[in-house]
């Protein structure tokens, strides 16, 4: 029997994925989805951009030093300062990588970097040397590769082999490539090259046409070995090539990619996905390939009739495979401590022992109300709790609120804050109760922080789910900041976001990785 080839599963979800209009991750939520694409099996972390801000910085120095496993890589410019930057912050790992980048295309080159093709291959060249004196694993990516003259890219490619790279990485940044297409570029390397076979090709495909998975696969058929990925396919503006759909794609038709194997542990597949999308915020749409909540669900009912008979009438893959537990743990008042740490600890969860107390506290006082939690109560309140502020951050308070609402009369709100250590109370009217929280809070903050996004979810149960409110605020520099809570109570939890929200903008705080610099 043929040894089948590994093809590298490298995660960029913290790094691509964070970039996500609406995602933002503080150090320790980074750590804690870190950790998890290690159980999950990944081969390669991009934990960040070390030189995009201190946090994403001290969030890949903490990666490289906490997480066992994978390869942890840090993206850099091909500039000397951000190379530096990144082995800085990966040294610390095992087995560290630098992956270091420039823009080849001609409407990159003439539009963004202003230079010429020669000057563009000379900084590759240096930039790749000078990573390989610090660090052996190097990676290089030439951006808009998809779009870049092919034989430009070839050339690139071998100066950037030459120079000392280990890993070819060729970006569709703008998901402009049709499949065919992209697989032939891939090829062509491999026909002009002969020294791409010592190293590994690499692909990177965007999914702003929807085809960022069938281009990574088209580039798997024609030799590439290594596919980013990131969970749930979240990334810049459309996403990028969704780690689950390549991986189950391989694993499930591998009569069709019939020399090739991944070392992903499918079963964390559904843990992993939950665990980003909490953390980001970034819901998973319910018709989401492998991880959508209908994925496995059979409506009609001649499908549900196949499926009871031979499941392999509808269904083409198991879905205990990916994870789907199918469980309906429940907790109670009765529960103890020790069932929400399991439950959490299952889920991927990582933790203080404060924050545990904290999150045990609210699930006890919610159970106390008589509401019955399931997994998706306690992973969200968890969230909350570890999202919080600690108390130096919070410069605003929420004291009281109290809301009135009907249908004879227009909804209003008082709140009362503490700002500064002293006591502030506003009053507003709105078009509903929430509303008018928002413009009560806003009266007493002034106007320097604006409301830009507000959504609503149910986590589970009826009219007694929990609400998880999820906004964006924008400050007077027009910076915009994420924050969410959750409670029993929709207004409450409204009003524990925006003053969440609140302070991160009076902190400057954005989560660690939305500062990369624009240009180069
Ligand atoms: O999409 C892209 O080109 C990138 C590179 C930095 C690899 O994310
Ligand atoms: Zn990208």
């Amino acid at each position: 029997m043929s040894q089948k080839k590994n093809i590298i599963i490298f995660d960029t979800t913290l790094r691509d994925g964070e970039q996500s209009p609406g995602a933002s991750l503080t150090i320790q939520e980074k750590v804690i989805i870190a950790k998890q694409l290690a159980k999950l099996g990944v081969d390669v972390i991009e934990a960040g951009f070390p030189i995009a801000s201190d946090g994403d910085f001290e969030a890949v120095t903490r990666i490289a030093k906490e997480v066992k496993g994978p390869v942890i890589c840090g993206l850099a410019r091909t500039l000397k300062k951000d190379i530096d930057r990144a082995w800085d912050a990966v040294k610390h790992a095992k087995k560290p990588r630098i992956h270091t980048f420039i823009a080849t295309s001609d409407v990159h080159l003439s539009a963004k970097l202003r230079k010429s093709k020669e000057e563009v291959k000379q900084m590759v060249a240096e930039a790749v040397a000078y990573a390989k004196s610090l660090c052996k694993d190097v990676e290089f990516s030439p951006e808009d590769a998809a779009r870049t003259d092919i034989d430009y890219m070839v050339e690139i490619v071998r100066t950037a082999i030459a120079a000392g790279a280990t890993t070819i990485n060729i970006p569709d940044t703008v998901g402009y490539a049709e499949p065919a297409e992209f697989g032939r570029r891939i090829a062509y390397i491999f026909e002009r090259l002969p020294e791409a076979k010592a190293v590994v090709i690499s692909v990177h495909c965007h999914d702003d046409l929807g085809l960022a998975v069938a281009n990574s696969l088209a580039g798997v058929m024609s030799g590439a070995t290594q596919v980013e990925c990131t969970i749930n396919g979240i990334g810049e503006r459309a996403g990028n090539c969704s780690l689950e759909e390549v991986v189950m794609n391989i694993r499930t038709r591998s009569d069709y990619f019939k020399e090739c194997t991944t070392s992903i542990n499918t079963r964390e597949i559904y843990k992993t996905s939950r665990l980003v999308s909490n953390l980001t915020g970034l819901s998973v749409q319910r018709n989401k390939a492998i991880v959508g909540l209908n994925a496995f669900a059979h409506e009609a009912g001649i499908h549900q009739h196949g499926v009871i008979t031979n499941k392999q009438t509808y269904e083409i893959m198991n879905p205990g495979d990916v994870g789907w537990a199918g469980d309906n743990l429940v907790i109670g008042k009765h529960s103890g401590k020790h069932a929400v740490e399991e439950t959490l600890k299952e889920e991927g969860y990582d933790f203080t022992a404060e924050q545990l107390a904290d999150i045990v506290q609210k699930v006890k006082d919610l159970a106390d109300k008589q509401k019955t939690l399931h997994r998706e109560d306690i992973m969200a309140i968890a969230t909350d709790v570890i999202g919080a502020l600690d108390s130096a951050e919070q410069l605003v308070v929420l004291d009281e609120i109290a809301v009135a609402t009907g249908n004879r009369r227009e909804p209003e709100a008082t709140v009362t804050l503490i700002v500064g250590g002293k006591k502030k109370t506003g009053s507003g009217k709105g078009l509903g109760p929430v509303d008018a929280v928002n413009k009560a809070i806003q009266s007493v903050i002034g106007k320097g922080i604006t409301l830009e996004e507000y959504n609503l979810k149910a986590i589970t149960g009826g009219t007694d789910a929990l609400a998880n409110v999820g906004i964006t605020v924008k400050d007077s520099a027009g910076v915009k900041y994420r924050a969410e809570a959750v409670d029993g109570d929709v207004i409450m939890a409204s009003a524990y976001a925006l003053v969440k929200g609140i302070n991160r903008a009076l902190a400057g705080k954005k989560g660690c990785g939305k500062d990369a610099p624009e240009e180069i």
